[in-house]
């Protein structure tokens, strides 16, 4: 059982003290790595894990592919910028293999942690010798998983997974009694700039979470188009997250005079504290007409933008 520590108990300055030591007795003096996805509980364990190794640590960005537009060259140069040294790992090739032909969503979790913590990790931690992995897991990720809600990627011991057995390395988890709101409480007292601390949540298994059906790279180029016309919209509203989902079924549309069968878009916008449960934002219609005419404007081949308005439960709030 994990003791929770929730954002009004949480003493930013003591638990960065007690997490720092307990990081540094659990490496000695060897090397761990870290994998930077440049989300609020990754960036928040990088800082943590630099403050207790500082070059004893070695922090990899995974370029699976399923990024944001121009993510890993954004989160390198800022975390360049606070002195942690970050190494992007090309594995887009890797990810697009174990995900060809995969529609089922566990099924494609699976693919995306086998791939993930078997092929690139196991390969860089064996490669590096380092036997630590550190990780930014928290609570709710672990509550989803035990729930048999959905398979978080990065939940093994709750499941009866020995990682040191199956992958060949140990995992730290500092953040695990933390729920979002006490990461980004924490990440900021770290020295994390707002822009990533206030950054909205986004999965770990990426924009594959939010493509229904084949994740290739076609789909997840409009899904990631689509994504960066909601964020670009909706930045500054106040709204726990908001992401744009690419559905597996086409629909008739009309494009210069003809029929088109083509893509559907379904936004959703959520107002929610830790993301246990969640209620739809209420966006104005004008802010709902600007993000459907963006989305066609930008989104090669769209022909229908909705947007959800049924809660979590039973909704959850990605689609994969
Ligand atoms: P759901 O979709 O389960 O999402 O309502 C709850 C929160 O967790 C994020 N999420 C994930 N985070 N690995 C993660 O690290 C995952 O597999 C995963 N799935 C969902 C989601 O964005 C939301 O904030």
């Amino acid at each position: 059982m994990i003791k929770e520590i929730t954002a009004q108990m949480l003493d930013t300055e003591s638990f960065i003290k007690e997490k720092v030591a307990e990081i540094k007795t659990a490496v000695g003096t060897g090397t761990a790595i870290n994998a930077l996805s440049g989300g609020v509980d990754s960036s928040t364990v990088t800082l943590l894990a630099h403050r207790a190794l500082a070059s004893q640590l070695r922090t990899v960005f995974i370029e699976n592919g399923l990024m944001r537009e121009g993510e890993p060259e954004r989160i390198a140069r800022l975390f360049k910028k606070l002195g942690v040294p970050v190494e992007i790992v090309d594995a887009r090739n890797e990810f697009f293999s174990a995900l060809r032909g995969i529609t089922d969503p566990e099924r494609k979790r699976e693919a995306i942690t086998q791939t993930f913590y078997k092929k690139v990790f196991g390969r860089i931690v064996m490669e590096s010798g380092s036997v630590h992995l550190l990780q930014g897991t928290i609570l709710t990720d672990v509550d989803e998983t035990v729930a048999g809600i959905k398979r978080q990627h990065n939940v093994f011991e709750q499941l009866g997974i020995n990682p040191e057995k199956a992958f060949g390395y140990k995992i730290i988890e500092p953040l695990i009694q933390l729920r979002k709101d006490g990461v980004r409480m924490l990440g900021r007292a770290l020295g994390l700039p707002n822009e990533i601390s206030d950054r909205i949540p986004f999965p770990g298994p990426a924009l594959a979470a939010r493509v229904i059906g084949e994740v290739t790279p076609e789909r997840i180029a409009t899904v990631r188009r689509a994504t960066a016309v909601v964020e670009r919209v909706l930045t500054g509203i106040k709204a726990f997250q908001y992401l744009a989902i690419l559905h597996e079924d086409r629909v008739t549309g009309m494009r210069d005079g003809k029929r088109d069968f083509g893509l559907q878009i379904e936004l959703r916008s959520w107002d929610s504290v830790d993301a246990r449960t969640a209620t739809p934002t209420r966006l104005s219609f004008d802010m709902l007409e600007k993000l459907a005419h963006e989305i066609l404007a930008d989104v090669p081949g769209v022909v229908s933008v909705t947007y959800n308005i049924a809660p979590k439960p039973p909704s959850t709030i990605e689609a994969v």
